[in-house]
C-alpha cells in the first residue's frame, strides 16, 4: 500500500485558476496557475463575473495538467483540498463545485481550506525546518493580519487593519498615479528607481492597539499630494512618490511585526500573501530580523501570490488532524480567520 499522502488542491478564490499536487504536506509535485491578469487589465481591476466564467473554462484543464505534471492519476490521490473562502463568491463556487464533483466521483475525502491558512502554509514549502509556533504577517489584497501561528491551522490574531488592506492601498495608489492594474508589482518596480525619502508621508498609529494597522490616511495623503501637484502645476515624479509611499507601508508592517515577535517571545518570523512578494518588504524585514536576532522565513514570490500548492499544504495538515468536509461544503466569501 502507498503510504504517501497525496493532496490534489484547487484554488479559484480570485483571478487565478490553480491546481497542485502536494506529497506528504511539503513536497510540491506540480503547481499549475492560469492567470486572468491580461483579461482584467482591460477593465483596470478584477471583474467578478468575468473571473467566474474564466474559472469554469479553465478549471478542468488546469487540474488535468496538475495531475499529469505530477505523474499521477486521480486513483493515486489521497484527498481533495479546495479553497472555500474568503474570496469572490462566484469564483469560489467554481472550485468548490469542481472539487466536490471530483471527490464524489473518485470516492475521495474532501477538505475545505481557508485561503489565508493557505497563504501562511506557503512558508512550509521551502523551509522544511519551520514548525509552529511563529509570528506571521499576512498581507494580501484583502487582508492585513499579524498572527501567532500556534499550531498548524491555529491562529491567534494580535493585529489587523482598521481600514484598507496593504495590497488594497497599494493597488489604489498605483491606479491614482497611472501605473494601472495589477498595482503591486508595478509599484514594486517603479519604486526601485525612486528616492524613498523624497516625500514625507504619515505613519498612522491606532490608539490603544499597537499591532493594528491603518492605511487609509496614508492613501489619502498620497491622493492629496497628487491633487495639490496637479493644481499647482508641479511635476509628479512617480518613482519618488511610490517609493516614499511604499516605504511608509513597509515601515508600518516591519515595525509592528518585530515588536510583536519580541513582546510575545517568538524567535521565528514569517510573511505571507501577495504583498509578501514585495522586494522592499522582504529586504527590510530581513534586515530588521537580523538586527533583532530573529529567524526570517518567506515563500518564493510564486508561492506568495495566489496558488494551489499552498492550499494543498494547508489541506494536508487539516487532513492529518481529521478534518473532512461534507457534500454540503459551500463557498463562504467573508470567512474569518480561525473559523471553519
Ligand atoms: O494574496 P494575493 O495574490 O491575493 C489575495 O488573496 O488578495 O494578493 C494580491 C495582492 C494585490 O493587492 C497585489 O497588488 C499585491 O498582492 N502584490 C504586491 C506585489 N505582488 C502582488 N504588492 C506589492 N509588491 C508586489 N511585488
Ligand atoms: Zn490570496
Amino acid at each position: 500500500m502507498n503510504e504517501d499522502v497525496l493532496i490534489l488542491a484547487v484554488e479559484s478564490s480570485c483571478d487565478e485558476t490553480a491546481a497542485s499536487v502536494v506529497k506528504n504536506g511539503r513536497e510540491i509535485l506540480s503547481n499549475v496557475i492560469s492567470s486572468q491578469i491580461a483579461l482584467h487589465t482591460l477593465y483596470g481591476g478584477v471583474v467578478p463575473e468575468i473571473a467566474s466564467r474564466k474559472h469554469i473554462e479553465k478549471i478542468n484543464q488546469v487540474i488535468e495538467q496538475a495531475l499529469a505534471e505530477a505523474g499521477v492519476t486521480l486513483e493515486d490521490i489521497t484527498a481533495i483540498g479546495v479553497t472555500y473562502g474568503p474570496g469572490l463568491v462566484g469564483a469560489l463556487l467554481v472550485g468548490v463545485a469542481e472539487a466536490k464533483a471530483i471527490a464524489y466521483a473518485a470516492k475521495k475525502p474532501l477538505v475545505g481550506v481557508h485561503h489565508i491558512e493557505g497563504h501562511v502554509s506557503a512558508n512550509f514549502i521551502e523551509h522544511p525546518d519551520l514548525e509552529p509556533p511563529f509570528i506571521c504577517l499576512i498581507v494580501s489584497g484583502g487582508h492585513t493580519h499579524l498572527v501567532v501561528v500556534k499550531d498548524y491551522g491555529e491562529f491567534e490574531i494580535i493585529g489587523r487593519t482598521r481600514d484598507d488592506a496593504a495590497g488594497e492601498a497599494i493597488d489604489k495608489v498605483a491606479r491614482a498615479v497611472g501605473l494601472g492594474y495589477p498595482g503591486g508589482p508595478k509599484v514594486d518596480k517603479a519604486a526601485k528607481e525612486g528616492n524613498k525619502h523624497a516625500v514625507e508621508f504619515p505613519r498612522a498609529k491606532v490608539e490603544g492597539a499597537p499591532y493594528d494597522f491603518s492605511f487609509s490616511g496614508l492613501k489619502s495623503a498620497v491622493l492629496n499630494y497628487i491633487n495639490h501637484a496637479k493644481m499647482t502645476g508641479e511635476e509628479i515624479v512617480v518613482p519618488d512618490l511610490v517609493a516614499s509611499f511604499q516605504n511608509a507601508v513597509v515601515e508600518s508592517l516591519v515595525s509592528r511585526t518585530i515588536a510583536a515577535a519580541k513582546e510575545y517571545g517568538y524567535d521565528k518570523v514569517a510573511i505571507a500573501g501577495g504583498v509578501a512578494s514585495n522586494s522592499a518588504l522582504r529586504g527590510e524585514m530581513k534586515k530588521a530580523c537580523r538586527k533583532a536576532h530573529l529567524n526570517f522565513y518567506h515563500p518564493s514570490p510564486v508561492y506568495c501570490t495566489d496558488n494551489a500548492a499552498m492550499i494543498g499544504v494547508a489541506a494536508y495538515y487539516e487532513y492529518m488532524k481529521g478534518a473532512r468536509s461534507g457534500w454540503d461544503l459551500n463557498a463562504v466569501p467573508n470567512l474569518k480567520l480561525g473559523e471553519r
